[in-house]
C-alpha cells in the first residue's frame, strides 16, 4: 500500500570500485539492472519517487524507460561538479510527502516490508539502518556511545579505534523532510573525498538535539554493492531466495546451489529441476523435468522433459514433448514432439505426433535472411537430415535419414534423397596392399 512518504533513489555516483564502462547500477543481478530492484519496491510504497543521476544519465534513464512508465519516476541530475556526494545528491529538488526516504541504487535486494521499518514517528527526524557485521570493510561506521548514535564516519575518514567499529551504516535512512530540508545547507564538504555526505545529516541532528532512531537491519536485504565481487555476492543472497520461494511452493530442486534461476523466472506445477539447470529472463516452466546442465531462455515449457544439456534459445514455446541431450532450440513452436538427440531446431513449427531424427538440422538461415519451417502432425524426420528453408513439411510424411530436404511436401510422402549405396569388394586391399591385411592380423 502506498504511503504519505516520498523516496529519493541516489545513482549518480561514478561506481568507480565497479572498473567498467558500465554505470554501477546497471550492472545486473538475476537478470536484471541493480537500479530496477529498488525502483520496483520503491513503487509499492510511494507515488512520489526521485532518481538522482549525473554519470551516464542518459545511459541510465533509457534503459529505466525499458522497464518502467516513466511517467511514475522523477529524474533529476545531480549538480555534481559543485556539490559531489550522497549529500549533494539529495539538494536542490522538493519532495512531495512529509517524510523522505533516501535509498542508495546500488542496493538491489532492499524488499519494501524492511523499508517500511524506517518510517519515522511523531518526534523522529531520522531513522537510519545499520548492519552489525564480523568486517564493516567497505561501510561507513556508526558510532554510536550509551547506545545512541553519535555520529556516522565514512571509512576513509575513521581512526584506526573507529576503523574497528563493526557497526555499518546501511545507507537507507528516513527524513521528516522539513528538517531534511533545513540541514542540507548547513552540509559542508570537509573530509577526505572533498564531498558533501548525506551521512552528516545524522550528525546534524545530533548536534540539534534532534530524535533520531538507529534500526539494525541484515545484508540479505541492506547489502551494498561497490565492487564486482559485492556483485557476485548480492546475487548469491537473491539466487537463495528466489530458489527458496519456488521450493517451498513445490518445485523439487537437484543440488540447488547449482541451479540459476533470473528472478522473473515462473515455476508452476510439479516441476523438477535437475542440477546446473540454467532458467533465464522471461521463462515459464509448468509441470515439467529440466534434466542437468540444460539452459533455458525467455521461453515457455509445458509438460515436457528437457534435457539434460538442451539449449532453449530466445521464443520458444515447447508443449508435452520430450527434448533430449544436445538439441538446440530457438525461435520455435512444438507441441507433442520428440527430438532426442543432437538436433538444431530454429525458426520452427513443429506440431503433434512429430519424430525428429539424431541430427537433424534445420537449416534457417541462407547468410542473409533467417526461414521459416514447417513440420506437420506425424512426420517422421530420420536421422542426419537437413531441412532447408523455408520448407512445409506436410502431416503423415517421413523423411529418409540423411536426406537434404528442399522442396515442400504432400501429406504422405516419403523423401529421400541421398546417394545410392554402391560396394566395392576388397577394395581396402587392393588400395593399401595385401602386407595391410597381414599386419592387422599379426
Ligand atoms: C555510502 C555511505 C556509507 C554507507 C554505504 C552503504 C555516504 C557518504 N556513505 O557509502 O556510510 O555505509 O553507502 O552502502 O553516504 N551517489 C550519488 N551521487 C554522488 C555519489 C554517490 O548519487 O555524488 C550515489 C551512488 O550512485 C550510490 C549511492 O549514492 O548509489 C552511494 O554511493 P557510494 O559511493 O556507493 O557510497 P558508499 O561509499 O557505498
Ligand atoms: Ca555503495
Amino acid at each position: 500500500m502506498k504511503k504519505d512518504i516520498s523516496i529519493i533513489i541516489l545513482s549518480a555516483g561514478k561506481g568507480t570500485r565497479m572498473k567498467s564502462d558500465i554505470p554501477k547500477v546497471l550492472h545486473q543481478i538475476c537478470g536484471k539492472p541493480m537500479l530496477c530492484y529498488s525502483i520496483a519496491e520503491a513503487l509499492k510504497l510511494s507515488d512520489d519517487i526521485h532518481i538522482v543521476l549525473y554519470h551516464q544519465a542518459d545511459k541510465i534513464r533509457q534503459t529505466m524507460d525499458g522497464y518502467f512508465d516513466s511517467s511514475c519516476l522523477n529524474y533529476h541530475i545531480q549538480d555534481h561538479s559543485n556539490y559531489p556526494g550522497t549529500g549533494g545528491a539529495v539538494m536542490g529538488f522538493d519532495t512531495k510527502h512529509s517524510q523522505t526516504l533516501v535509498l542508495n541504487g546500488d542496493m538491489p535486494l532492499v524488499d519494501a516490508n524492511e523499508l517500511e521499518k524506517l518510517i519515522i514517528h511523531s518526534d523522529e527526524v531520522v531513522k537510519m539502518s545499520y548492519l552489525e557485521l564480523e568486517d564493516a570493510t567497505g561501510y561507513g561506521r556508526v558510532v554510536q556511545k550509551d547506545g545512541k548514535v553519535v555520529k556516522i564516519v565514512e571509512q576513509k575518514d575513521c581512526d584506526d579505534k573507529e576503523v574497528a567499529i563493526t557497526q555499518a551504516n546501511a545507507g537507507i535512512y528516513c527524513f521528516d523532510t522539513a528538517f531534511l530540508k533545513n540541514s542540507l545547507p548547513k552540509l559542508d564538504n570537509n573530509n577526505a573525498q572533498q564531498e558533501y555526505y548525506i551521512t552528516d545529516i545524522v550528525a546534524i541532528a545530533i548536534q540539534e538535539e534532534q530524535t533520531i532512531k538507529a534500526v539494525k537491519v541484515c545484508e540479505d536485504s541492506f547489502k551494498g554493492v561497490n565492487s564486482k565481487y559485492d556483485l557476485a555476492m548480492a546475487e548469491k543472497i537473491m539466487q537463495e531466495s528466489i530458489k527458496r520461494n519456488f521450493m517451498l511452493s513445490g518445485v523439487i530442486m537437484k543440488l540447488p546451489d547449482t541451479i540459476y534461476i533470473d528472478s522473473s523466472v515462473q515455476i508452476d506445477g510439479e516441476t523438477i529441476l535437475e542440477s546446473g539447470v540454467s532458467l533465464l529472463g522471461e521463462t515459464i516452466i509448468t509441470s515439467s523435468h529440466i534434466k542437468t546442465n540444460t539452459v533455458i531462455q525467455d521461453s515457455v515449457i509445458n509438460d515436457s522433459d528437457i534435457g539434460p544439456m538442451a539449449r532453449v534459445r530466445p521464443n520458444c514455446h515447447i508443449d508435452q514433448s520430450h527434448i533430449g541431450n544436445f538439441v538446440e532450440i530457438k525461435n520455435s513452436k512444438l507441441f507433442d514432439t520428440k527430438a532426442g538427440h543432437l538436433s538444431y531446431i530454429g525458426d520452427s513449427f513443429v506440431d503433434s505426433g512429430a519424430n525428429i531424427g539424431a541430427g537433424t538440422i534445420t537449416c534457417n538461415y541462407d547468410g542473409i535472411y533467417k526461414h521459416k519451417t514447417y513440420i506437420g502432425k506425424n512426420v517422421f524426420i530420420g536421422s542426419g537430415s537437413q531441412l532447408i528453408a523455408p520448407l512445409s513439411i506436410a502431416d503423415d510424411c517421413m523423411i529418409g535419414a540423411g536426406s537434404q530436404v528442399t522442396k515442400d511436401t504432400s501429406s504422405g510422402d516419403l523423401v529421400l534423397n541421398r546417394a545410392k549405396s554402391k560396394t566395392i569388394k576388397n577394395y581396402f586391399y587392393s588400395f593399401f596392399g595385401k602386407s595391410k591385411k597381414q599386419q592387422n592380423t599379426t
